[in-house]
């Protein structure tokens, strides 16, 4: 499972990419916003640190504009994907980016029929709110459980994107649903590393290995 990061903030980016295991990242109208910069140069600064899929999204209405603003998106890196919602309008402009060859992101899909929906037009990514599904009291894991399901009987080439998650056991029930990507905040990516045995281990390595040195330094004397 491809782990991605859910931020437009270039200093998250890096400290995570630092890592070496960050393949992407996801962005939407709203983390751009909170970066209050124009929306070019942050996604083209992202775009330009991360090697993956950065995801931008269109932010027109209307299929026809919605369309001209993709193929605009795409034009600012080979590692671009356009972001269309699951709305009429955005599977019909989805659609024809793909014939255009464009790699598209299905996003705010909350169903298993939507999903299925995202694949019929040959979506490379679809993006299942997980996070947001449990908020209005439905289960997001099964929704997500039954998508990979569906996709896997089906043959389905698109890339199930595990979006919305919280905390860690989302990034660790999605990898066991089979999703191809789990995308995150930097809050909940930083999660992952943490374990209080790592720590304490940590802490009583360093201090025995000072002690023998001290020792050591004293028999040396
Ligand atoms: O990738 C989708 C994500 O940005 C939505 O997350 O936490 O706003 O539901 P959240």
């Amino acid at each position: 499972m491809r782990l991605f990061l859910d931020t437009a903030n270039i200093e998250e980016i890096r400290e995570i990419n630092r890592w070496g295991v960050l393949s992407g990242v996801t962005t939407n109208p709203t983390l751009v916003f909170k970066e209050a910069i124009d929306p070019e140069q942050v996604w083209k600064e992202i775009l330009a640190e991360v090697d993956g899929d950065v995801s931008l999204e269109t932010t027109e209405p209307e299929a026809a504009a919605m369309y001209e603003e993709g193929k605009h998106l795409a034009t600012f890196a080979d590692n671009a994907v356009v972001k269309v919602p699951m709305t009429p309008a955005g599977l019909e402009a989805g659609k024809r980016l793909v014939d255009d060859g464009i790699r598209i992101n299905v996003t705010l899909v909350f169903s298993p029929a939507q999903a299925i929906l995202a694949a019929e037009i040959g979506a490379y990514i679809v993006s299942p709110f997980l996070g947001r599904i449990d908020d209005a009291a439905a289960d997001g894991m099964h929704a997500l459980r039954q998508m990979c399901e569906i996709y896997d009987v089906q043959g389905y080439q698109t890339q199930v994107l595990a979006a919305s998650l919280r905390h860690p056991m989302h990034v660790v029930e999605a990898a066991l649903c089979g999703a191809d990507i789990a995308t995150m905040p930097y809050d909940v990516f930083s999660k992952l590393v943490k374990h209080p045995l790592t720590d304490a281990g940590v802490e009583k390595f360093l201090a025995d290995w000072r002690e023998l040195k001290q020792k050591l330094g004293k028999e040396g004397a």
